[in-house]
């Protein structure tokens, strides 16, 4: 397994530029299953969770080519022909329960196994059944595998989540596009990618309004083209490199960082001691001095902030002025990161979904162990200010939502490396 090896280096400075969104991109390709016509996405990220799903695609029949360095994923719904994502698909990639919804709304039947847990959760899917059961399919669990179907078709219905779900949501959407009827969906995810979702399928002819609010409507349709569909922006690549500089100092801009993507934790930074300017190209982020200021951070459903960068902003707050307490909402394992930085000599206490973080001078370089995707890149982030050397072990976890991560950090002066393993 590989490892990344990063040296504290002082000041950052020069420009990174943002992929495309992995989580965007992950609910893109499989509704490329609704549709026999073809489904082009540009500024696709290169990243292996991008390979996973491609993979599982595949498994079902339908052509996916990955053109221009893989940037570009040309795929057709037309060639499906098996119903069934395999367990050992499906158990690497918990997005692998998003062709459930497409399948279901496209050929009235799906065999999609359960994904089973994950480091950060249980991560269940009964949202995603009652929104399938809502548009009138039967969903039955057997031997580790959601049995649903819909043999007369799927009918519009009322989706109203006891909570808000991005992935059942996507789901829900994607299969009303294709439901007799009228769907309305309550409690809606309000995610970017959702709306990037919507108008993906509004390209392919579905009929959608709502999105980006609580409440999405949809008028089903007897079937759906084909499009081409550029990937919005990476949300959350872009906050993880935003925290660079105002961890170590100097100035970065974010090539093609949109802050109303971000608004949340762009607030955030400010209260820091962060200053995040909109350019013309993109996002330019300074720390107004030396210090960074203790803030307290919740983590919430779009529009709050997102809790995919609370890992990497407890990085930050790691050597702020002061005590600053996270709240993680959202997941119930989600500090996993906790125990390796307080190897780098933070001081961090986890209280359950509370970590208290009280700030230190510097941070030591040590070996530490990635857990999870996030965890491992605010491990990174640590280490660029950290004294000395810091070696980030299990770095597959790194590669599943970051895509060169080494070239995009040596290009604003970071001394990294990634050292081959066995
Ligand atoms: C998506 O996961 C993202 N993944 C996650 O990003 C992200 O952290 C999460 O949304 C929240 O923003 C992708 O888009 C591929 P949820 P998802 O359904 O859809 C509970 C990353 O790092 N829940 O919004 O699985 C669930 O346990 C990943 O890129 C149910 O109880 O998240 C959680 O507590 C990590 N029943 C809460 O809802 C369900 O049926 C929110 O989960 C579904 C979810």
């Amino acid at each position: 397994m590989d490892s990344i090896l990063v040296t504290g280096n002082g000041a950052l400075s020069g420009q990174i530029p943002i992929a495309g969104a992995k989580n965007a991109c992950l609910t893109l390709m499989p509704a490329a299953i609704l549709s026999d016509d073809p489904l082009t996405l540009t500024n696709a990220p290169r990243l292996s969770d991008i390979k996973t799903m491609t993979t599982l695609l595949e498994s079902l029949g339908l052509e996916v080519a990955s053109l221009q360095n893989g940037k570009v994923l040309a795929m057709s719904g037309r060639g499906a022909n098996n119903l069934r994502a395999d367990y050992d698909i499906v158990r690497k990639m918990r997005a692998s329960i998003l062709v459930l919804g497409p399948l279901l709304a496209r050929h009235g039947r799906a065999e999609v196994s359960l994904p089973g847990g994950c480091a950060i959760g249980a991560r269940p899917v009964d949202l995603h059944q009652r929104a399938m059961e809502a548009l009138g399919a039967e969903l039955e669990l057997r031997d580790g595998y959601l049995h649903a179907s819909a043999p007369n078709g799927l009918k519009g219905g009322i989706i109203d989540f006891p909570i808000v779900s991005v992935g059942a949501t996507e789901n829900a959407l994607m299969a009303a596009t294709l439901a007799k009827g009228t769907t309305e969906i309550r409690n809606a995810a309000r995610e970017p990618e959702i709306v990037d979702l919507a108008h993906c399928l509004r390209a392919m002819g579905a009929q959608i309004s709502g999105e980006g609010t609580s409440t999405i409507t949809i008028q089903g349709v007897d079937s759906l083209g084909g499009a081409t569909h550029p990937v919005v922006t990476d949300r959350i690549e872009l906050g993880t490199y935003m925290l660079a500089p105002a961890i170590t100092g100097g100035e970065v801009e974010l090539l093609g960082g949109r802050r109303d993507l971000l608004a949340a934790f762009c607030d955030k930074l400010d209260e820091a001691g962060v200053d995040v300017t909109q350019t013309n190209t993109g996002l330019k982020v300074k720390r107004r001095s030396d210090h960074i200021k203790a803030v307290n951070v919740t983590t919430e459903p779009f529009p709050g902030f997102p809790t995919d960068l609370q890992a990497q902003m407890m990085a930050m707050l790691c050597t702020a002025d002061g005590e600053s307490v996270l709240e993680e909402t959202i997941f119930e394992n989600r500090f996993m990161h906790a125990p390796e930085l307080n190897r780098m000599g933070a001081k961090i206490d986890v209280q359950g979904g509370t970590a208290k973080v009280t700030g230190v001078t510097r941070l030591k370089g040590a070996p530490v162990m990635a857990t999870d995707l996030r965890a491992s890149v605010s491990l990174i982030l640590a280490g660029l200010a950290a004294d000395g050397d810091t070696k980030v072990a299990r770095v597959y976890h790194l590669d599943r939502g970051y895509e060169k991560v080494v070239t995009k950090l040596r290009g604003v002066g970071a001394l990294i490396e990634r050292i081959k393993g066995d």
